[in-house]
């Protein structure tokens, strides 16, 4: 029923796509990628977009991503495609022989559980890099 697809956010129309989805699962919380930086992810129900997600390489750990996003328009959450999308980029940085994936939330039950799921740790960066009541996701692929 959902299929993820890596894509190109080099791509206008791509990127049109996920500017689209951007806005449509974070309004203004969060300032717009540039996703030709880094690798993106959309879920598609059909031919319809209705999530993605991104992975950059880190600026804060070393041989590291940082999971940037992920947005799923309302209808189609409850369906997991959080963890989906996750999977899809894990693979990825272990592709790239990075050796973790570091992320956050802030206020953010739904998404801390999916870290959780997927099997991430909570930690405590040397240089915290957002708010005080941020928490900090990693895990080790290799
Ligand atoms: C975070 C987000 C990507 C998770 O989407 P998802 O993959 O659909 O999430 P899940 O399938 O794991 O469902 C999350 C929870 O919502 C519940 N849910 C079910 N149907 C739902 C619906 N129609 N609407 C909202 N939540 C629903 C699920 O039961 C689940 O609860 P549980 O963890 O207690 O089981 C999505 O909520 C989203 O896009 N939020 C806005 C952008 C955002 O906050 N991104 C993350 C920044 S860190």
């Amino acid at each position: 029923m959902y299929r993820i697809r890596e894509v190109d956010g080099d791509d206008e129309d791509v990127a049109e796509t996920l500017a689209d989805l951007h806005r449509l699962t974070f309004f203004d919380g969060a300032p717009l990628p540039d996703f030709a930086h880094g690798h993106w992810w959309v879920a598609y129900s059909n031919a319809l977009p209705v999530g993605f997600a991104g992975i950059v390489p880190s600026t804060h750990a070393d041989n590291a991503g940082y999971f940037s996003r992920v947005g799923v328009l309302q209808r189609h959450q409850g369906r997991r495609l959080q963890l989906r999308l996750m999977r899809a980029l894990e693979l990825r940085a272990r592709r790239n022989g990075w050796r973790e994936v570091v992320s956050d939330t802030t206020d953010n039950l739904p998404s801390a559980n999916n870290f959780i799921r997927a099997g991430y740790r909570l930690f405590k960066p040397r240089v915290p890099w957002a708010w005080p009541n941020t928490l900090y996701w990693r895990k080790f692929i290799v």
